[in-house]
């Protein structure tokens, strides 16, 4: 089990294909969250070995003291010759990833995704959401959040390429980065798309709202048709969701360790 601590960046994904294929899971935090929770998450899930930044190796090396702390950077496989050793054939069962949370009810709580279990959601819900091989995608979203997950998976599995915006571009030069990237599909809270007024990226095919309710007006841009059924209805009026399938079916969680 490896804690990933990383600031926003591509080091991340190569970290969690990294983890995912030696047969390891993985658990995403980020260097912003306060050290007594990372260290929360280092304690129940075991972790005998951390994946981190450079810019963040110590506080990484403070995640699990007991754990091997690597940095995953350019530097570090500069000047590395390949390795030799081939990868284990990782069985459908094992765990890919504990998501820890804190849960509605304040007691922590990690959740346990094996393999099936999350691609028995996400390759569905990778062609519902559209990715294919021209999705350009925006990756925004806190490593704190787990639907960054599938802007991770879904991309690679289907899409062309994620962007990772760095945490300081996520901030300062939002939509610089959405038009020098030439992004076509971004998720976002509805209060950073009001800001950025969608309709100014004419390129964006898909804007994802989610993380806070979404108000009529951010959803008036296009997607809703009362006359077609699989689109959304008006934000207001009755409609339905289902919600089904191993990923939501059963979860297994490890509950409050200490
Ligand atoms: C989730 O994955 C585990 C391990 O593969 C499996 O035992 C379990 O049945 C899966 N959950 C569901 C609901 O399919």
């Amino acid at each position: 089990m490896v804690p990933l601590c990383f600031e926003k960046s591509m080091w991340t994904v190569v970290a969690v294909l990294a983890v995912m294929e030696a047969g390891g899971a993985f658990t995403l935090t980020h260097p912003s969250q306060p050290e007594a929770r990372l260290q929360m998450i280092g304690l129940d899930v075991g972790a005998k070995v951390v994946l981190t930044s450079g810019s963040h190796a110590l506080l990484g090396s403070r995640v699990a003291p007991t754990a091997k702390v690597h940095v995953a950077s350019r530097e570090t496989f500069d000047g590395e010759p390949s390795p030799i050793n081939s990868l284990p054939s990782v069985p459908a069962s094992t765990t890919m990833y504990i998501f820890s949370t804190s849960g509605s009810t304040g007691k922590r709580k990690g959740v346990v995704i094996s393999h099936t279990n999350y691609t028995s959601g996400a390759l569905p819900l990778s062609v519902e959401v559209d990715y294919d091989e021209g999705s350009r995608v925006l990756d925004f979203v806190s490593y704190t959040f787990d639907v960054i997950i599938d802007f991770m998976m879904c991309t690679l599995i289907l899409g062309d390429c994620t962007y990772v915006s760095s945490d300081e571009a996520r901030i300062d030069d939002f939509s610089g980065v959405i038009r020098s990237m030439n992004v076509n599909m971004a998720h976002m809270t509805p209060s950073v798309a009001r800001v950025l007024e969608p309709h100014n990226f004419p390129q964006l095919k898909i804007l994802g709202l989610g993380g806070e309710a979404v108000l009529a007006r951010d959803a008036a841009n296009g997607i809703v048709d009362v006359a077609e059924h699989n689109c959304l209805v008006p934000i207001g009026a009755v409609g339905e969701l289902l919600v089904e399938g191993p990923v939501v079916d059963h979860y297994s969680f490890i509950e409050n360790l200490t």
